[in-house]
């Protein structure tokens, strides 16, 4: 009875390939994103993610460091223990390379959480247009389709509970030498951490040009204390 079974999943793996379900999707780097969203990349600026690729550098973070076991005095911005997680979209078509580091990839930016750029962001453009020509709202489905990432939670564990016992069951090295073990602090609580705006940036008011499901369980609440921004540009 093994083989039926083994095939019906070679067939079900095929169709989610030729659907575009698990097509590996391309980064960009988050200037694309910023152009069009300065509020949210101003605020960004401000937040640990922004700084990450700083903290690797020789001289920084010294007291953690010490205290992961780690050398304060060593350079870490190319070593590849280290760098997949401070960056975006680290191996992945598109992502940071050692040998080829981009500025506009390094810290973990808009990608990292939002997902891959590249095949939704001008649906993003024309979403935008239609809404502000007449008022027609384009389904979220569409941006989801198109690797848009509205659940976050994956990808935050992916560099957060990478380390081994941490319960995420996806985890693999090299691991996040900043463990609960290390100190309390470090542990990961989603849905405390997702409200942090300190941590993602600071929420503004959105016009509504995209609607519907896949909505991320925090949206209502977010917009309903949102600030208001810079709007969201159409053009390039
Ligand atoms: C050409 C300009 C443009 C670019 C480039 C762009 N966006 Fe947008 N984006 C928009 C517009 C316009 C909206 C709709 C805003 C509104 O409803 O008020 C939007 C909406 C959004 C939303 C809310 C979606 C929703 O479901 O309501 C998010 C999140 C977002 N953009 C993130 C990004 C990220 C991340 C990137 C880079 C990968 C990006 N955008 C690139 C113009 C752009
Ligand atoms: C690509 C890896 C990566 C992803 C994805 C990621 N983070 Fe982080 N996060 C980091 C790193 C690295 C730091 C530390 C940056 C520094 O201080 O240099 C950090 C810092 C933080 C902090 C700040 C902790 C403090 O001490 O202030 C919070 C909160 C946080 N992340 C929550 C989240 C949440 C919630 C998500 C998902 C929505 C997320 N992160 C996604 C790598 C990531
Ligand atoms: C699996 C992902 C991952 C890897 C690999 C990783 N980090 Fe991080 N790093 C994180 C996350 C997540 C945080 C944020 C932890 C928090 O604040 O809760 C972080 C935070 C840090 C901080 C800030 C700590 C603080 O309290 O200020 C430093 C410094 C750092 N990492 C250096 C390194 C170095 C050096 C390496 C390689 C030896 C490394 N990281 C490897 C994910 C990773
Ligand atoms: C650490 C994760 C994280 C990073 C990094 C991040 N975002 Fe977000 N962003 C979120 C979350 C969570 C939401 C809330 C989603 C919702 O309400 O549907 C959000 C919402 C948004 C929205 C919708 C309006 C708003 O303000 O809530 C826009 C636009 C946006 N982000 C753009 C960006 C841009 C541009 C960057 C890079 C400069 C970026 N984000 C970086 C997590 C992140």
């Amino acid at each position: 009875m093994k083989q039926p079974i083994t095939y019906i999943l070679a067939i079900i793996a095929m169709f989610a390939f030729f659907t575009g379900s698990v097509v590996a999707q391309t980064f960009e780097g988050r200037s694309k994103c910023s152009s069009c969203h300065k509020s949210q990349a101003k605020s960004w600026r401000d937040t640990a993610h922004a700084k990450a690729m700083q903290s690797l550098r020789p001289g920084t973070r010294e007291e953690a460091k010490v205290k992961a076991g780690l050398d304060p005095e060593k350079d870490y911005t190319k070593d590849p223990d280290c760098v997949g997680c401070h960056v975006d979209g680290y191996e992945q078509r598109g992502g940071y390379e050692i040998k080829r580091p981009k500025r506009q990839l390094a810290a973990v930016g808009c990608e990292s959480c939002h997902g891959a750029g590249r095949d939704y962001r001008g649906e993003h453009r024309k979403g935008g247009q239609a809404f502000e020509r007449n008022g027609t709202t384009t389904e979220r489905s569409r941006l989801a389709s198109r690797g848009q990432d509205y659940e976050f939670e994956e990808a935050c564990k992916a560099c957060h509970l990478n380390y081994e016992g941490s319960g995420w069951e996806g985890n693999k090295p090299p691991y996040t030498p900043f463990t609960p073990e290390v100190d309390e602090k470090y542990t990961f609580k989603f849905d405390d951490m997702v409200k942090d705006t300190g941590a993602m940036h600071e929420h503004y008011k959105l016009d509504g040009a995209f609607v519907g499901e896949p909505e991320f369980k925090y949206h209502k609440e977010f917009q309903a204390n949102a600030k208001e921004g810079e709007k969201a540009s159409t053009d390039e």
